[in-house]
């Protein structure tokens, strides 16, 4: 499999900084027999900085997650996220998962599952920590517009606010790191700002590195510092007026590609895959083998 566009792009447009790389790939490559999802991938994300990673279903975005969060080993090359070698349940990393419905009978409350995000990686938690813990899970909440059904079982949410609760228990914990995987996906427009802000206010105050997923990059455009665009074992990193080009797109998904800024919008219209679809985040979900065409961003 090709990686050399890939390569070369991620070694010219990496960005040194002085801070030490908040999550750092060199050489990564993953493969699950002899599929090779992607190889060479070398990435720095700088404290602060916003990454988006999109591609098609199936082109390996989950499993790089996955790779950062400890849950997979990488085939070759090393990872390191926050200065360590990923390790589950990691303090220093928030995780908002690709969205699955939590049972309707899980014996949780809306309030318990982000205080998860706390201290979920450890056993119990002093009398000291208590009040603190109380004050920062309301805190949480009360930034994603939650505090109303904080206290209904979790399982007979709506999917938008048990999404809203998943991102308040990735950003509970102050992390270093924050590895969203469409985290906007099944939120109304309204909650897609409240919580597009509250990631971007954190990344600025706190210098919280956020990794991206998504198959919609306008509702995070304005935050966007650099893309990672993976197709078919092909991948570019660089900023978005780089990346999201006719010329790049084309040369990933080896077929015509057209980029249009509309306003301020970016409208991606793929010339093999027939009619425009404006919705593709609605539009019945793939399983994960899935190769489709290039999404129509609106
Ligand atoms: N443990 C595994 N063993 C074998 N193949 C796997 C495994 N995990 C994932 N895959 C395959 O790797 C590919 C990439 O999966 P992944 O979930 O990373 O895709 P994705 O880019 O997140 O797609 P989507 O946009 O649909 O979420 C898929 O074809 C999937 O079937
Ligand atoms: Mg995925």
């Amino acid at each position: 499999m090709t990686t050399d566009i890939g390569r070369d792009v991620a070694r010219a447009t990496d960005r040194t900084t002085e801070r030490p790389a908040a999550l750092s790939l060199r050489g990564a490559g993953l493969a699950f027999g002899p599929r090779t999802l992607w190889s060479g991938l070398d990435l720095d994300v700088a404290p602060g900085e916003f990454v988006a990673v999109l591609g098609p279903n199936g082109s390996g975005k989950t499993t790089l997650i996955r790779v950062l969060l400890g849950l997979l080993a990488l085939s070759e090359g090393a990872v390191r996220v926050a200065g360590h070698t990923p390790r589950r349940g990691s303090p220093e990393i928030g995780y908002v998962p690709q969205q699955r419905p939590l049972d309707p009978d899980l014996p949780l409350r809306g309030r318990d599952l982000v205080g998860l995000g706390l201290d979920g990686h450890r056993f119990g938690i002093g009398l000291r920590g208590r009040a603190d813990r109380r004050r920062r899970v309301c805190a949480a909440l009360e930034a994603v517009d939650g505090t109303h059904y904080a206290d209904a079982p979790v399982g007979r949410l709506s999917g938008g606010e048990q999404q809203r609760l998943r991102v308040a228990q990735a950003l509970v914990g102050d992390p270093a790191v924050l590895l969203c995987d469409e985290p906007l996906l099944s939120l109304d427009l309204s909650h897609q700002r409240t919580v597009t802000r509250l990631i971007d206010e954190r990344r600025r105050t706190t210098g919280t590195a956020v990794l991206f997923v998504t198959h919609e990059i306008n509702p995070v455009l304005p935050l966007v510092d650099r893309v990672l665009y993976l197709v078919d074992g092909r991948f570019r990193i660089g900023p978005t007026e780089e990346v999201m080009t006719s010329e790049v797109l084309s040369e990933l998904y080896r077929t015509d590609v057209d980029v249009l800024r509309v306003r301020d919008r970016l409208v991606v219209v793929g010339a093999e895959d027939g009619p425009v679809d404006l919705h593709p985040c609605h539009r019945p979900r793939g399983h994960d083998g899935d190769r489709a065409g290039p999404a129509v961003s609106s």
